[in-house]
């Protein structure tokens, strides 16, 4: 395929990921603080909501009728991996699930697209402030029409770093627990918002100076990491053996994040280590 034609597909793409990714959005600012019902999953803290569900239904509904022959790996199971599809979408219906269910306003809809297995598409709405980012690989990052750019923050005493906790922290706390520590007594600031896709947007857009998380998902980062490459920031596995190409990750993968505006990477992955 041409690059014109394959522009044109990506630009297509990008639309339809914007026009269910706000709806979907629509579905959390409706029922958000109403009484939903929540069920729990791999462990007693692992929640799924209704929404979650409607809103993985609407996406995955949405791209079955419009792009049949796409492939899909969605958090809740919906859609089918297709293998040898020239797209795959990769979608978290709602990531910050425990803060919706606990009515903390913050929460997304994050839908990232493949194409040929590289990320090309990504798209992220935070639908109580209307934030919608988006990206397509070489094209810069947007929240709207502001272009992004990662901070210029060069230390780590200076700096605002998020994290996150997987699910399994009962039983494995221990393993952020000790770089949590260490991250403590160095940066300027801590944040743990409950919304890996956002703490990647907040990367792009310099609002936080670097994340990390140790096992996250495929959704959690699909859209993320292209914004914060889109945004001249630099984005590692937190580990040497793990992998964050995106051909490499399916349905039952995990990946450890390093999210940076660059300066500070190496100053962050040392407390990672455990220097
Ligand atoms: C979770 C959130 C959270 C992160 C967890 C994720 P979910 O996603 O992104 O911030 O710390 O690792 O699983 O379950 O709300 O979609
Ligand atoms: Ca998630
Ligand atoms: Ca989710």
């Amino acid at each position: 395929m041409g690059d014109a034609r394959a522009g044109e597909e990506s630009a297509q793409v990008l639309e339809l990921a914007q026009r269910i990714a706000r709806e979907a959005g629509a579905i959390q600012r409706d029922r958000y603080e109403k009484r939903i019902s929540i069920e729990t999953k791999s462990s007693s803290i692992d929640l799924v909501t209704e929404v979650d569900r409607a809103c993985e239904a609407l996406i995955v509904g949405a791209i079955e009728s419009e792009r049949p022959g796409d492939a899909i790996v969605a958090e809740e199971g919906g859609g089918q991996d297709t293998a040898g599809a020239a797209w795959r979408w990769v979608i978290d219906p709602l990531d910050g699930t425990t803060n919706y269910a606990h009515g903390f306003p913050r929460f997304c809809v994050s839908i990232g697209v493949e194409r040929h297995g590289a990320r090309e598409v990504g798209v992220v709405y935070d639908p109580l402030l209307d934030e919608l980012y988006h990206a397509v690989r070489g094209g810069g990052a947007w929240l709207g029409e502001r272009r992004l750019a990662v901070s210029e923050q060069q230390d780590l005493g200076r700096s605002l770093v998020a994290t996150g906790f997987a699910y399994d922290v009962h039983r494995t706390s221990q393993a952020n627990a000790e770089t949590f520590a260490r991250m403590l007594g160095a940066a300027r600031g801590i944040r743990r918002d409950g919304s890996a896709a956002l703490d990647l947007c907040y990367v792009a857009a310099g609002r936080l100076d670097a994340y990390w998380e140790l096992k996250l998902r495929p959704w959690d980062i699909a859209a993320g990491i292209l914004f914060v490459e889109e945004a001249g920031g630099v984005v590692t596995p937190g580990d040497d053996t793990g992998t964050l190409d995106a051909a490499a990750l399916d349905a039952s993968s995990y990946a450890s994040v390093v999210a940076t505006n660059g300066h500070v990477h190496e100053q962050v992955m040392e407390r990672i280590r455990g220097a």
